[in-house]
C-alpha cells in the first residue's frame, strides 16, 4: 500500500478560493483504494463554515521553533467522503476573513504550515511515502524535507511531488525577512535553490526541490518553458523538464450530474437535454429578472474576475456583443473595475445581462444547467474546471486556445461534423468577437448540428478516473 499525503491551502468542501479546491477535495476519493492511501492535510481556518470545525475531531498538538518563536500546531482529523482530512490549527496564523490576505503575512502563514505539516507527521501515525505539494504555499516543504533529512531517519527516503496550478503565484518577498521567518540556513537563499532575482520564491525552491514537478494539463507543461507564459521561471521550467509533465483536471462527476443535480430547476441528460434544459433556462430568467424567452442564446460566465480570465478582451466588445440576440449571465467575484463593468452593462441592458456579483455554489450550477454557451476567453489557463463543467452540463465552450482550454475544448469543424465547443488563437477581442458570432450563426441557423455539439460534449468523460490513473503511474515510478 502506498501512502500518499496531499498538503494543500484550500479543498472542497472545507474552503474554496478557486479550481485548486476542487483539485485537491476531489481527486484523492478517485485513487484505487487497494493500492493507494491518499490523505489531505489542510490549515483549520477560522472563516471554516462552523458546520466543519464542529466535526473536526481533536487529535494533538505541540509547539514548534519557527525561527525565534515557539507556534502552538494542533491537529484535527475528518473522515469525509471516505478520505482522511488532517487539519493543522493555529489561531493567530489561520484568523481572517479569507485564506489569504497580504502576501507578507501569506507568506509567514505558509512558511508556518510547511514546516508544521512536516512536523506533525510523526504524531499522526501517517508517514506518507510521497508528499504531493500544490501552488506555492506547500513549495517550503520539499525545501525544509531536504533540511530535515539530515535530522533524522524518519523522513528519509519521503519523496515530493510539486504540482503547479498557477505559476503566476509564486510566494515572493525579500530574502532577509524569509530567511529569518523560516529559519532556514543561508545555503537555501542561492540562485540555484530558492532565491529568484535577488529574492526568496517558494514555489521556485519546490520546484527545485520536489523529485517530480507536474502541472495540470499537457498544454500548460510547454507553454511555461517559453518567456511568455513563463512567468520569468521558464529558464527553470526548461531545466527541470525531464522532471515536468502535464496531467489534465478532471471534475467530480458525482457533483456535477444534470441528471441528478439537486440544484437545478429540471434535471436532464444526454437523451433528453433537447427538451429539458431549456427548462432551466426559463427558470433562471424568471428568477433573475431576465426577459423569458426559451429561444434566446443564453451566455454564462463562472469566474474570478481577474485578467486571467481574457476580461479585459470582453469589457472592449461588450457593447457590441449587446447588440446581437443573446443574453448574458455573470457570476463572480475579483476585480473592482471588471465587477462593477459587468454592473454597468446590467443597468445599460436591463433584461440581457445579468450580474451576480457575488459567490454562490448554488448559483454556479444554475448557469452551467441553463445556459447555451459558457465563455473563457483566458490570457492563460493552467487547466480550467469551468469548461469542464460546461460540457458536461452541454453548454458550449467558447475559449481561447490556451492551456487545459486547448486539451479539453474540441473546435467544432462544420465540415467533417466534430468538435465540442468555439475557440480562438490570438488574443484579440476582434477575433474573439468574431467566433461568438459564429457560435450565434450556428446556434441560430444550423439548431441540429448544434445540437450536436451540445451531444458531443456531453458524452466526452472528463471525470476523474483518467487523471488519477495518471497520477497512479507517477507515484509507482517514484
Ligand atoms: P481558477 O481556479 O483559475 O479560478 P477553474 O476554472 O479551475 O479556475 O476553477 C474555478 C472554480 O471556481 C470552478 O469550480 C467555478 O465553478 C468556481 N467559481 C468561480 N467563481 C465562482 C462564483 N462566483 N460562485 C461559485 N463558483 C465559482
Ligand atoms: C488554477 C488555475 C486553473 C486550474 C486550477 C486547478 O487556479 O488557474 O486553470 O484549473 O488551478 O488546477
Amino acid at each position: 500500500m502506498k501512502k500518499i499525503l496531499f498538503a494543500t491551502s484550500e479543498a472542497v468542501p472545507f474552503i474554496k478560493t478557486g479550481g485548486l479546491a476542487d483539485v485537491a477535495g476531489t481527486l484523492p476519493k478517485y485513487f484505487d483504494k487497494d493500492k493507494y492511501d491518499v490523505r489531505v492535510m489542510l490549515p483549520k481556518y477560522m472563516c471554516m463554515k462552523q458546520e466543519w470545525k464542529d466535526k473536526m475531531q481533536y487529535v494533538t498538538h505541540f509547539y514548534l521553533e519557527l525561527a525565534w518563536r515557539s507556534q502552538y500546531v494542533g491537529i484535527l482529523q475528518m473522515e469525509y467522503n471516505g478520505i482522511t482530512f488532517y487539519f493543522i490549527d493555529n489561531e493567530y496564523y489561520f484568523a481572517g476573513w479569507a485564506p489569504y490576505g497580504n502576501i507578507h503575512e501569506d507568506i509567514e502563514k505558509f512558511a508556518f504550515f510547511s514546516r508544521a505539516v512536516l512536523s506533525a507527521l510523526p504524531l499522526i501515525d501517517f508517514r506518507p511515502d510521497i508528499i504531493h505539494c500544490h501552488d506555492w504555499q506547500t513549495g517550503l516543504i520539499p525545501v525544509y524535507l531536504d533540511n530535515f533529512r539530515y535530522g533524522g531517519e524518519f523522513y528519509r527516503g519521503i519523496k515530493t511531488i510539486m504540482t503547479i496550478h498557477n505559476l503566476k503565484f509564486q510566494g515572493v518577498w525579500d530574502r532577509k525577512t524569509v530567511q529569518d521567518i523560516t529559519g532556514l540556513p543561508d545555503y537555501y537563499f542561492a540562485p540555484d535553490k530558492l532565491e529568484a532575482y535577488k529574492d526568496a520564491n517558494y514555489l521556485k525552491g519546490g520546484i527545485v526541490y520536489a523529485d517530480k514537478v507536474t502541472t495540470v494539463s499537457n498544454t500548460y507543461a510547454q507553454e511555461i518553458k517559453t518567456p511568455f507564459y513563463g512567468e520569468r521561471l521558464d529558464g527553470l521550467m526548461n531545466a527541470r523538464s525531464n522532471c515536468l509533465s502535464g496531467i489534465v483536471n478532471g471534475i467530480d462527476y458525482d457533483e456535477f450530474d444534470p441528471e441528478t443535480d439537486k440544484m437545478i430547476a429540471k434535471n436532464y441528460s444526454v437523451e433528453t437535454f433537447r427538451k429539458e434544459k431549456k427548462k432551466n433556462k426559463l427558470a433562471l430568467q424568471e428568477e433573475l429578472g431576465l426577459e423569458v424567452d426559451d429561444k434566446v442564446m443564453m451566455i454564462g460566465i463562472v469566474s474570478r474576475l481577474t485578467d486571467q480570465k481574457g476580461f479585459d478582451l470582453i469589457a472592449y466588445v461588450m457593447d457590441e456583443i449587446c447588440q446581437d440576440a443573446v443574453q448574458i449571465v455573470v457570476l463572480g467575484t475579483g476585480e473592482e473595475r471588471y465587477e462593477n463593468m459587468f454592473r454597468h452593462f446590467a443597468w445599460k441592458y436591463q433584461g440581457k445581462v445579468s450580474a451576480n456579483i457575488y459567490y454562490s455554489e448554488e448559483m454556479s450550477h444554475k448557469v452551467y444547467a441553463s445556459c447555451d454557451a459558457f465563455l473563457m476567453p483566458s490570457l492563460f489557463e493552467p487547466c480550467g474546471l469551468s469548461q469542464l463543467m460546461s460540457l458536461r452540463y452541454g453548454t458550449v465552450p467558447i475559449v481561447r486556445e490556451t492551456g487545459g482550454l486547448k486539451d479539453t475544448v474540441e473546435p467544432y469543424n462544420e465540415y467533417e461534423k466534430t468538435g465540442t465547443g468555439f475557440s480562438f488563437s490570438n488574443y484579440n477581442a476582434h477575433e474573439m468577437m468574431g467566433i461568438i458570432r459564429y457560435a450565434e450563426s450556428v446556434y441560430y441557423d444550423k439548431k441540429r448540428d448544434w445540437n450536436k455539439i451540445v451531444e458531443r460534449g456531453m458524452q466526452k468523460d472528463f471525470s476523474w478516473k483518467n487523471s488519477a490513473k495518471q497520477y497512479e503511474a507517477l507515484y509507482d515510478e517514484m
